[in-house]
């Protein structure tokens, strides 16, 4: 097991293939405009594998493919069968958000991937284009259809809480995802890089979430469970589950497991870091798979990052990261480290 300062072990690797999205979420990408990485930067799906199988010798045993929005990647299910292959891989996961489901589920299982996560906002087809600046919200809905047909299970829907946009959708979520076979886990706004709206009245609590619940469908029991998943997970009378990420107000830093790789192969400890470590320049370089992993072992065994916390205990907690400062520096924004 490879260790940090604080004692947290190497487990989840997260894996953004692309800084695209084909959505415009406002707590994620709400400018006009964006600087996109120069496309030979990306990491090649061998290059990808091979970081990812060096990530796994040193204990990694959960990946996850994310964004931007992974599906928009040409073929991703050629590096879906790589990582696959990789016996030490126990989860290989996806976070998508369901435009080009449809299309791609039964490639993807085809390909070795294990379970998917959606996420849906919100079911109102008006609010969704509001949301997303994308009228696409059919084609998330039929793409989340489209899983339990293709053989997936262990499906989940991630839905970022919003005040004024969402706050009154919390019960139809959940009975959305019980008649879809999913369950539903609710987010907490995040002041993440990227979100440049961002302000705490906007941040629904998780007290706030449950409180709405439990005026919905009464008594709710939580499920007590020993994971390093930033979910909370609870369970309603007639047996239904859904999750609590509170990152904003109840941060999880202390049980942190993940670190994330870029498209272009930046590795970050944190998602709130400052900056990552260049693991694509020793790779193209030449390195052994040794190296990597050496430098890898040596920059964890240093991690003390515990981004969300440090952001919980401020006084005046404001906008990460102001829009100059992600122009210069795309590595700023959530799309590109991956949500
Ligand atoms: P499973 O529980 O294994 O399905 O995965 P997960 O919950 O890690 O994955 P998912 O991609 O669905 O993450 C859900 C949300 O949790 C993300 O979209 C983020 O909003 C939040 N989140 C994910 N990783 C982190 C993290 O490292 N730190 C914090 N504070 N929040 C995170
Ligand atoms: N707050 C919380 N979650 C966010 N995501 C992106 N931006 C934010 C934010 N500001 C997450 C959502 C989305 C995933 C891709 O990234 O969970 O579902
Ligand atoms: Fe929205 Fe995800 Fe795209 Fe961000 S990466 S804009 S959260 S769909």
């Amino acid at each position: 097991m490879t260790l940090d300062a604080l004692g947290r072990p190497l487990r989840s690797l997260r894996i953004s293939v692309t800084d695209r999205c084909n959505l415009r979420c406002r707590y994620c990408m709400p400018e006009e405009s964006y600087e996109w990485l120069p496309r030979n930067d990306l990491l090649t799906f061998e290059e990808t594998a091979r970081l990812a199988g060096v990530f796994a010798s040193l204990g990694v045993d959960r990946v996850r493919l994310t964004g931007g929005e992974p599906l928009l990647r040409t073929n991703v299910s050629t590096l879906v069968e790589l990582l696959a292959a990789d016996a030490r891989v126990r989860d290989l996961a996806i976070t998508t958000n369901g435009v080009l489901l449809a299309e791609n589920a039964a490639a993807l299982r085809a390909a070795g991937m294990h379970r998917v996560t959606v996420s849906l906002d919100t079911l109102r087809a008006d609010r969704f284009a509001e949301l997303t600046r994308r009228d696409l919200h059919a084609r998330v809905l039929r793409g989340i259809e489209s899983l339990a047909a293709a053989g997936f299970t262990g499906t989940k829907l991630d839905s970022v809480v919003i005040r004024g946009r969402n706050e009154d959708e919390l019960g139809d979520l959940i009975d959305f995802g019980r008649t879809m076979g999913a369950e539903v886990r609710f987010i907490e706004y995040m002041d993440v890089g990227g979100a440049t709206h961002w302000s705490l009245e906007q941040v629904v609590s998780r007290a706030e979430i449950l409180s709405r619940i439990e005026e919905r469908f009464g008594w709710i029991e939580p499920i007590a469970e020993t994971s390093s998943a930033p979910a909370e997970r609870f369970r309603l009378a007639d047996g239904t589950t859904f999750g609590i990420i509170a990152s904003t107000t109840t941060p999880f830093c202390s049980t942190c497991d993940r670190s994330r790789l870029t498209a272009d192969g930046l590795w970050y400890l944190c998602l709130y870091a400052p900056r990552g470590v260049d693991l694509r320049g020793p790779l193209r370089a030449g390195a052994t798979d040794d190296e990597i992993a050496q430098i890898v072992r040596s920059v964890w065994n240093a991690r003390r990052d515990r981004g969300a916390e440090q952001r919980a205990e401020m006084p005046d907690r404001q906008v990460l990261v102001g829009i100059e400062r992600l122009k210069r520096d795309p590595h700023l924004e959530m799309h590109t480290r991956g949500g």
